[in-house]
């Protein structure tokens, strides 16, 4: 039987609370399905800066690089807000995704039919939803250089970031789009703003021309990234993969979250580049919710983003489609079978506590 090796790191907030519901699951896969898993755990984040005094220690950055998967909860809290920028939660999750090269961030977001009514928007503009945003993650503004705040002497300060996007970083995480396009609809929406900046420029540049050069058979739109904003709330069925940098693909999957009816839905992979020799990626799967401190500590947050996060990682990591298909499906049915925590409920109707919902959700996986 094969063994994989996963590194958990559950974080801060409500990262702890939906980790566990993974725990869960995981100890069922072990005993029922057709791999074992070891598991080991760390620290991320804020509790990582209350253990270590950094948001990851380097003993912990080297489990995740020799893990086969990293499952991450989320980072963050006011409890931090104090503490110097370049030690902050947030820095932690930044340098597993920099370091680990993790440059493909695949958001999906799929309305679920039993959550149909739970979106802001009407029924018939969510139904059947199933969007992919393909993130760069590696690159743009979030590790461009200079970035820092400059003393100006004259009583006023600069605060400076940089977008930059390199061509091969911008073909890698195209060429991604375009071959998960070819399994899906072949369809594929670039965003960017070209209008405006130059980076845009070279994104649709380079897009366009890989695209002639090597998926012809792919269908291509470019949508300015404001606009695309718009058309997402519009007719959001319209897109199926939607490929975009780092800072406007993190804006646009928080929108997205909401057309499936909450953040607390849309899981994640951050993948790095296939080895040519062994094929295996690096690759970190975590929710796209933070660590929503309103609600932390209470029990009650939806553990199915994070449920959904490893179902990806069985998928992309372990090989294990059949199971990740079967995880999938008992998500739905949990939803189905009306099982509803607290940021997914119609007003009055009853919630359940995040234990329940991955309770319900390892019932359905074991009927
Ligand atoms: P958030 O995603 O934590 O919360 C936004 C809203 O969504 C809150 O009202 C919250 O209660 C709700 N929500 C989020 N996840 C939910 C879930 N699973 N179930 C039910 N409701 C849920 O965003 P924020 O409040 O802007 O950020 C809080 C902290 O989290 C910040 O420190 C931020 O940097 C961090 N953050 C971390 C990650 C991550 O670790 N990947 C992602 C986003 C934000
Ligand atoms: C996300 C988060 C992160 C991001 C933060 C916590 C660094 O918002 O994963 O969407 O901005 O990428
Ligand atoms: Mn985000």
């Amino acid at each position: 039987m094969p063994t994989h090796t996963l590194l958990l790191l559950p974080g801060d907030g409500i990262g702890p609370e939906v980790m566990a519901e993974v725990e869960k699951v995981l100890a069922w896969l072990g005993a029922n399905g057709p791999a074992a898993f070891e598991v080991t755990r760390g620290l991320v984040g804020g509790c990582a800066i209350d253990a270590h005094g950094v948001p990851v220690s380097d003993a912990d950055m080297a489990k995740a690089e020799a893990a086969d998967a990293v499952l991450l909860g989320a980072v963050g809290g006011p409890k931090w807000d104090g503490v110097p920028y370049e030690i902050r939660p947030e820095a932690g999750l930044l340098r597993l995704r920099k370091d680990l090269g993790l440059f493909a961030n695949l958001r999906p977001a799929i309305c679920h039919a039993a959550l149909a009514d739970a979106s802001s928007l009407k029924r018939e503009l969510v139904e059947g939803l199933d969007i992919l945003i393909v993130r760069e993650l590696t690159g743009g503004v979030y590790f461009g250089e200079p970035k820092q705040i400059v003393d100006l002497g004259n009583g006023q300060k600069r605060g400076i970031d940089t977008q930059v996007y390199d061509t091969y970083e911008i073909e890698r995480i195209a060429r991604v789009a375009f071959e998960l396009a070819r399994l899906r609809s072949g369809r594929v929406v670039s965003s960017e703003k070209r209008n405006v900046m130059m980076s845009g420029v070279l994104w649709h540049q380079t897009v366009s021309a890989l695209h002639a050069r090597h998926y012809p058979e792919v269908q291509l739109r470019h949508e300015l990234a404001d606009a695309l904003g718009m058309k997402l709330v519009q007719a959001p069925k319209q897109f199926d993969v939607i490929v975009t940098d780092n800072l406007f693909g993190d804006m646009l999957s928080d929108v997205a979250a909401m057309l499936t009816g909450s953040l607390g839905m849309l899981p994640s992979a951050s993948l790095g580049e296939a080895d040519p020799v062994t094929k295996r990626r690096k690759a970190l799967y975590e929710p796209v919710h933070g660590s929503a401190p309103d609600i932390a500590g209470r029990g009650i947050a939806n553990p199915l983003a994070m449920l959904g996060s490893l179902a990806m990682a069985l998928r992309y990591s372990f090989d294990m489609g059949a199971e990740a298909d079967r995880l999938e499906r008992a998500i739905a049915q949990a939803l189905a079978e009306g099982h509803r925590t607290a940021d997914i409920a119609r007003p009055g109707e009853p919630t359940v506590s995040t234990s329940a919902m991955g309770d319900a959700v390892l019932a359905a996986l074991a009927a």
